[in-house]
């Protein structure tokens, strides 16, 4: 079997078969929207965006040019999957190059599964002394209650199934798709 087919709304990614979750255009209307509502809040207070990647540079890239005032942005590399499974530990792989005190910070994530890693990152921004302290996650499981987080903006809910695309992978693969695809089986 093929690594990677695409056809229409399917794609086959390793072993796994996805069907069409949203489309590149939905998506794109809904990132417009979250970047507007950024805006209106943070427009005057030129925040500091921090992306988690991998999963969310897809989603970081949109939404900061859809945020239509000052801002900055900075990366930082946690992980936490292995496959489709959490491996239980959250790892910084690379740290933030940016001063966090003082600063209006929005974090940026792709998805809020069990919360767990958007809680340890969260901890740690708070204890940098930030001026105020949002996240923004483009999907949101139903599990993120697992971990407490607050997600002050969502692009997405959905269900419990796995998903790629938008920046999203499974095993490496997907993350290039231009909209979301989900797991066809349960
Ligand atoms: P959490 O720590 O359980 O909330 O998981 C967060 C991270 O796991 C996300 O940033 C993703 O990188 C990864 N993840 C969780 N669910 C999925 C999924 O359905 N597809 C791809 N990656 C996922």
């Amino acid at each position: 079997m093929p690594a990677y087919t695409h056809s229409g709304d399917h794609v086959q990614l390793h072993d796994l078969l996805f069907v069409s979750l949203f489309s590149e255009a939905q998506v794109s209307a809904r990132v417009r929207e979250l970047g507007a509502a950024l805006a209106q809040r943070y427009g005057d207070k030129q925040p500091l965006f921090v992306s988690i990647l991998s999963g969310a540079f897809v989603f970081a890239a949109d939404l900061i040019r859809a945020f239509h005032a000052p801002c900055e942005i900075s990366f930082v590399k946690l992980t936490s999957y292995s496959g489709m499974q959490s491996t239980g530990a959250v790892q910084t792989v690379m740290g933030i190059d940016a001063a966090l005190e003082g600063r209006h910070i929005i974090v940026i994530e792709d998805i809020v599964d069990t919360g767990r890693t958007l809680h340890f990152f969260l901890e740690y921004l708070r204890s940098q002394q930030p001026a105020s302290l949002c996240t923004v996650a483009f999907l949101r499981k139903p599990s993120a209650a697992v971990f407490p987080v607050e997600v002050d903006y969502v692009g997405f809910d959905i269900p419990d199934r796995f998903v790629v695309g938008y920046g999203l992978d499974y095993n490496g693969l997907g993350r290039n798709l231009p909209g979301v695809y989900q797991s066809a089986e349960p």
